[in-house]
């Protein structure tokens, strides 16, 4: 099998805040492999902008030192990354004030697919989106490219759209959720929608209950300022796990487009009923292995927000009637891995003798590492002595079946880019569809902050509190083991 690599349009694309983190870490290095591949066509440019007094060599030379840094083994072609560095420029850019705009405009060319990715704060929406205006940098045709947090609630998240809108249509705002450009994340959609096989059984009468997992092994350390007063809550729930939930619950859409595929996973959004109180779980990790407690992390010794949270939802449609969906993100827990499973229900009656007939099929989507599908089958134990059931897996993992060099897929970053520069919106979030999280999201937390509930300690390096245990065992179900 070979990979296919299908050139975009040449294009400009203006990163604001392009000397931070993430576009040292993701955004630069990820467009140097999406270079290399042949996908960023060689005409094309970045043009970094930010308030640092720098010239474009000097840029260059950050970057160089950032791919050095955080890229991977195609760092060593030399030749690539000087042709890569050619294609950069930087502008020092005011984005409060003036000072660097007509620059910015000169430099931009016109008739090609420009961009423009605000990796900045969300304070600074609104003024960059009237600047690239106001010097008519910007046109009808440009794409601006949004981060998360996208708010940290409903009132905040529709101030942001409101801000966005007076500038760009919607069609040319793309809101990133990094997990919808994981490769496996987009393969839910392929199996759910491209087999015969498993749609027949996607709903209550088959499927006893989903389990979404999202582990981390990182604590928060570093970005304990942020993170202290978003919570797993907002940082993972509101986007990551609830655009897994709405990929793998959602209806399917008359065809892979973008409003068609946004508008299945807003219905997801609104039908997801409000969770008693009973049902969630908030843990926050102790010191354990190398690393200090969630309150030294944070620098917040009195804090209260959870680093982990564990919760019971039921969706109100024909579909899921009945059937819960137990969602469960942490920091320092015991490995790191994302899956979800879908848990079918046991079989009424059991043909063997003496078999309990207590078997469920499982079909468990491993988003990272390891990208694959796992379905757990009932065979018959192998030798002789009669027919004894047993639970084995058939386990398909992407790299093996379609060989490492083929598989060697872009990560999220590069694809969603390229998503953008070919204005493609269907792996981004709508402005609705953020909404509706947080109107989900917010009373929820409105609860346990008006009740002062305190997260349960958890040990770092394990799978969570205890009480996250119960809430399974409590409807006679367990999780899968947190397991790399
Ligand atoms: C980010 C969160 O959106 O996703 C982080 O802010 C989290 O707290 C990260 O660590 C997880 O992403 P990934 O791709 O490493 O699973």
């Amino acid at each position: 099998m070979v990979s296919r690599v299908i050139p975009v349009d040449t294009f400009d694309l203006v990163i604001f805040g392009g000397t931070g983190d993430l576009a040292r870490r993701k955004i630069l290095p990820g467009l140097f492999r999406r270079f290399l591949s042949g996908q960023m066509p060689s005409d094309s440019r970045v043009i970094g902008a930010a308030r640092s007094e720098l010239d474009s060599n000097g840029y260059r030379q950050m970057i160089s030192d950032a791919i050095a840094e955080f890229g991977g083994d195609e760092k060593s072609d030399k030749d690539g990354l000087a042709a890569f560095l050619a294609r950069l420029e930087y502008v020092t850019v005011d984005a409060k004030g003036e000072n660097g705009w007509s620059e910015l405009a000169k430099l931009m060319r016109k008739d090609i697919v420009k961009a423009f990715y605000f990796s900045v704060g969300p304070s600074l929406f609104g003024d960059l989106a009237e600047r690239l205006h106001k010097h008519k940098i910007a046109d009808a045709n440009s794409r601006i490219v949004v981060e998360k947090p996208f708010g940290r609630d409903l009132e905040t998240a529709q101030a942001l759209n409101e801000t966005l809108a007076a500038h760009f249509e919607e069609g040319q705002i793309y809101r990133i959720d990094h997990y919808l450009g994981k490769e496996t994340v987009q393969n839910l959609m392929a199996v759910r929608f491209g087999n015969v096989l498993f749609e027949p059984l996607w709903n209550n009468h088959y499927v006893d209950h989903i389990q979404i997992t999202v582990a981390e092994t990182v604590g928060v350390g570093g970005r304990g300022a942020y993170y202290d007063r978003a919570g797993a809550m907002r940082d993972m729930v509101q986007n990551h796990l609830m655009q897994l939930l709405c990929l793998i619950a959602m209806e399917p859409p008359s065809q892979f487009g973008a409003d068609e595929v946004r508008d299945e996973k807003l219905k997801v959004i609104s039908e997801l009923e409000t969770v008693d109180a009973h049902h969630i779980v908030r843990g926050q990790y102790n010191a354990g292995g190398d690393g200090d407690s969630y309150r030294v992390d944070a620098e917040n010794p009195r804090s209260f927000t959870e680093s982990f949270i564990a919760m019971k939802c039921h969706i109100s449609n024909w579909r899921w009637s009945g059937v819960p969906f137990y969602l469960r993100t942490g920091k320092r827990m015991k490995a790191r891995t994302s899956e979800i499973a879908v848990v079918f229900k046991e079989l009424g009656h059991s043909i063997f003798d003496g078999d309990s007939g207590t078997h469920q099929n499982i079909l468990a989507i491993r988003l990272q590492p390891n990208e694959g599908i796992d379905m757990q089958v009932t065979i018959k134990e192998p030798g002789p002595g009669g027919m004894r059931l047993v639970d084995v897996p058939l386990d398909m993992s992407f790299a093996e079946a379609l060989g490492d060099a083929d598989i060697e897929v872009a990560d999220a970053y590069e694809r969603l880019i390229m998503d953008v520069i070919r204005g493609n919106q269907t792996l981004f979030m709508r402005g609705d569809e953020v909404e509706a999280a947080w109107r989900w999201t917010d009373p929820l937390i409105a609860g346990w902050e008006g009740r002062s509930d305190v997260p349960k300690l958890y040990d770092a390096g394990s799978a969570g509190p205890e009480d996250a245990m119960m809430l399974m065992h409590r409807d006679n179900r367990k999780w899968r083991e947190v397991k790399g």
